[in-house]
């Protein structure tokens, strides 16, 4: 049994982290007989499925990964949730499962916010309320097949820093593994993604690294993206390039670098080739993720030589303006393109 969170007055809003809590609600929807019933919050973290369940065995599974934001004057706000919605669509149309209704999935991650209201860290600690739509094949099967039946969950929790320097610089290292093969799984946010990648993962984290940074599956010579985020780099002629790639995740806070990047820093913006015997190029790189916000990377190391990109220890001058430009818009505190805010 999982203890409940504590209370939120308890709560020690600037060393959050990034851990599970068990917070008072989540929501949580049923698939039986071809179509999802409505839906409900429930205060019960545990699911009930059956031993045969697919993503048990066969990884029928996908998730999502979204915050909500307080701002200044004390109001909570999501950061372009129909980009998960729809991102979750995709994934679900990958593995077979029935999507649950875009609209249906924003209205119940704004109940599960409004539910655990007092969770949601104050503004001016850095901390958000970390959302994780989830979605499950439940029921007795043995063959492999597509389940027949499926959970729809939303859970939440404050969280903090996902990588343990927040906003401090630190190493990233290249793999021996892939994450995803060359027209597999890659671009859809599922779990066997990240079964996969904890091996690699724990290997890196031993060696003092805070994720791998996988290359393309198959030349390996290509930077792909990292365990839990996209990558990115800035060259020295101002050009914010990130990869583009069939077998990466399609990250929303990508979408909406290269949008700021054009748009509100000056750069030239790309979705590219990084070879990862060019980094050269760069005069600063990073991590960029709901989780992992714009989390610089000091150096990457590659056939036991770390490249340093502009300091292992200061942030870079672009990446932190990309970073207070990203989050200013998430908190409020800067005008947001249209349609990229949604007030719970
Ligand atoms: N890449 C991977 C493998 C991820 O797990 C995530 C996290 O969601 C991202 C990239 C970043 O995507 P987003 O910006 O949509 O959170
Ligand atoms: C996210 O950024 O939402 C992620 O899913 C990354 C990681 C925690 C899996």
């Amino acid at each position: 049994m999982m203890t409940k969170a504590k209370p939120a007055t308890e709560i020690d809003w600037n060393n959050l982290g990034f851990n599970y809590m068990d917070l008072p609600y989540r929501f949580i929807a049923h698939y039986e007989n071809g179509k999802w019933n409505k839906g409900d919050l429930t205060q019960d973290s545990t699911l009930h499925i059956n031993e045969g369940s697919t993503a048990l065995h066969y990884g029928q599974a996908d998730f999502e990964g979204l915050k909500a934001y307080r701002t200044k004057d004390d109001h909570i706000q999501l950061f372009r949730p129909d980009m998960n919605a729809k991102r979750m669509h995709n994934s679900c149309e990958r593995l077979l499962m029935p999507a649950f209704p875009e609209d249906q999935f924003i209205n119940a991650v704004k109940e599960v916010v409004k539910a655990n209201a007092d969770y949601v860290p104050p503004y001016g600690t850095g901390g958000t309320l970390y959302l994780r739509p989830l979605m499950i094949g439940v029921g007795g099967n043995i063959g492999v097949h597509p389940a027949s039946e499926y959970i729809f969950t939303i859970f939440a929790m404050p969280v903090g820093a996902y990588y343990k320097g927040g906003l401090k610089p630190t190493n990233f290292t290249t793999s021996y593994y892939d994450r995803a093969a060359p027209h597999g799984t890659g671009q859809s946010k599922v779990g066997g993604n990240y079964g996969g990648s904890l091996l690699p993962g724990d290997e890196a984290h031993k060696a003092g690294f805070s994720d791998v940074i996988y290359l393309d599956p198959a030349t390996h010579t290509k930077i792909e993206e990292a365990g839990s985020a996209n990558f990115f780099g800035i060259t020295k002629d101002d050009t914010f390039v990130t990869p583009k790639s069939p077998s990466i995740l399609p990250s929303i806070t990508k979408f909406s670098a290269l949008w700021i990047a054009e748009h509100r820093l000056g750069l030239k913006a790309e979705q590219g080739d990084v070879f990862i015997n060019d980094l050269d190029r760069f005069k600063e790189a990073g991590a960029m993720g709901t989780a992992a916000v714009i989390s610089p990377i000091g150096g990457i190391e590659y056939q036991d030589q770390l490249h340093v990109f502009y300091s292992e220890t200061e942030v870079a001058p672009l990446t932190r303006k990309l970073y207070d430009e990203l989050t200013g818009i998430q908190f409020g505190d800067v005008e947001a393109p249209e349609g990229w805010i949604q007030r719970v």
